[in-house]
C-alpha cells in the first residue's frame, strides 16, 4: 500500500510487554468462559485489565471456512491502520489512547430513515455471528480471522434505502488528537470506502464488532469495521462513523491516492497483477520459518458466492 516516502516507515519496535498484556487480557476474558484457560494462562483475574469485553456469539455459520484461524496474537499485532502509522506494528503500539466508546454511527443519504445512533442502538436486536474468513491484503499476505459480526444487510435494510441508492459509502472517524497517523497526514483522511448496494447487501458482507469472542482491539478497527472477504483488505474500512446511501460511485481513499494501483472494486484476482508486484500468490502470516507462498484464489476463494455479481464485467478494467 506504500505510496509514502520510505523514511516515513518506522522500525518494527513493538514492546513485547504490550503484546503480552493484550494476550493476558484476552486469556483472562476467555477464562471467564472456560475457567480452564484462566488457570492455564497462569493469570489472576484483575478487573483493571479487562479491557476487551466478551461478546455473545453464535457459531457454525455455513459461510465460515474450516481452515485453521490465525492466532489472536498474529491478528492483533500485524495490522494496517494508517491512522496510527505506516508500520505493521504501529497500530498495536500507538492506539492505546484511542477511545472506541461512546460511539455513534450516522446513516444518511438515499434512504427513508436516516439519523445518528448510539452504537448499541444501531446494532440492537441483531445476533452476532462468528464468521471465519480468509483476509487477503493487496500487499500479498493473508490471514484467517474468526470475526464476530452482523450481516451488513440486516443492519441496513431497516433504513429502507430508496431506488436511487446504488452505492454505500463508509467513513472512518477523524480524531487527530488520538490518531498520530492523522496528525502526520499519512493519507488524505478521513479514510473512505465504498461498495455497490448489491455488494453491501451480500450475505458474506459483515460489520465486525469482535474477533475470537471479544470486542475488537483498537488496532483492528474498534468498535466497528467492515469485512468484505472476497475483496482486498483495504476495502474493509475500520472504526466506521458514517454510512451513506449514494446514487453515484463514492470516492475511496486508495483509489484517490494511487488510481492506477487501487481500483474501486478491488476484488481479489490472481490474474490481475498490481502494477508493482504479482497477485498470483500470497504469504500466510504466522506460517513459520519456511513460510512458502500459497496460490491466491479468485475472489479469495468466494467465487461460488460472489462471481455472479460481476457477470459480464471486464475485471481487468474494473480492478
Ligand atoms: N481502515 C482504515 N480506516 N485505515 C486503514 O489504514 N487499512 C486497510 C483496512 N482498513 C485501513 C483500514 C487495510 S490495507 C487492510 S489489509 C485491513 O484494514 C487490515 O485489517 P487488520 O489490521 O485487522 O488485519
Amino acid at each position: 500500500m506504500l505510496i509514502g516516502k520510505q523514511s516515513d516507515i518506522r522500525p518494527a519496535e513493538i514492546t513485547p510487554e504490550s503484546v503480552y498484556r493484550q494476550r493476558r487480557r484476552f486469556l483472562q476474558q476467555a477464562g471467564f468462559a472456560t475457567g480452564g484457560l484462566l488457570l492455564a494462562s497462569g493469570c489472576t483475574a484483575d478487573e483493571d485489565e479487562l479491557e476487551l469485553r466478551r461478546l455473545a456469539v453464535s457459531r457454525g455459520s455455513p459461510f465460515s471456512t474450516d481452515e485453521e484461524p490465525n492466532a489472536f496474537e498474529d491478528i492483533i499485532s500485524y495490522n494496517n491502520f494508517y491512522e496510527f502509522g505506516l508500520g505493521k506494528r504501529d497500530p498495536a503500539r500507538l492506539s492505546g489512547k484511542f477511545h472506541p466508546r461512546p460511539w455513534t454511527v450516522t446513516v444518511d443519504g438515499e434512504a427513508e430513515r436516516t439519523g445518528t445512533f448510539d452504537l448499541d442502538d444501531f446494532i440492537r436486536g441483531q445476533p452476532i455471528e462468528e464468521r471465519v474468513y480468509r483476509l487477503r491484503c493487496v500487499e500479498a499476505w493473508s490471514m484467517v480471522v474468526p470475526w464476530n459480526g452482523i450481516p451488513l444487510a440486516a443492519l441496513l435494510k431497516p433504513f429502507k434505502p430508496t431506488s436511487r441508492a446504488k452505492y454505500v459509502a463508509f467513513e472512518t472517524v477523524m480524531r487527530p488528537e488520538e490518531m498520530p497517523g492523522q496528525r502526520r497526514g499519512l493519507l488524505d483522511f478521513p479514510y473512505v470506502e465504498g461498495l455497490t448496494i448489491a455488494e453491501a447487501m451480500h450475505p458474506l458482507t459483515i460489520l465486525a464488532l469482535g474477533i475470537y469472542g471479544v470486542e475488537l482491539p483498537n488496532q483492528n478497527g474498534a468498535p466497528l469495521r467492515l469485512v468484505v472477504p472476497w475483496k482486498y483488505g483495504f476495502k474493509s474500512i475500520k472504526s466506521i462513523v458514517r454510512i451513506s446511501f449514494t446514487e453515484q460511485q463514492p470516492p475511496t481513499t486508495w483509489s484517490l491516492a494511487a488510481p492506477r494501483e487501487y481500483g474501486f472494486y478491488a476484488n481479489v484476482n490472481p490474474e490481475v497483477d498490481h502494477p508493482r508486484w504479482s497477485q498470483a500468490r500470497e504469504r500466510r502470516i504466522g506460517g513459520g520459518l519456511f513460510n512458502e507462498k500459497i496460490p491466491t484464489r479468485m475472489f479469495n476463494g468466494y467465487a461460488e458466492q460472489v462471481a455472479s455479481l460481476y457477470a459480464g464485467m471486464d475485471l481487468r478494467k474494473n480492478f
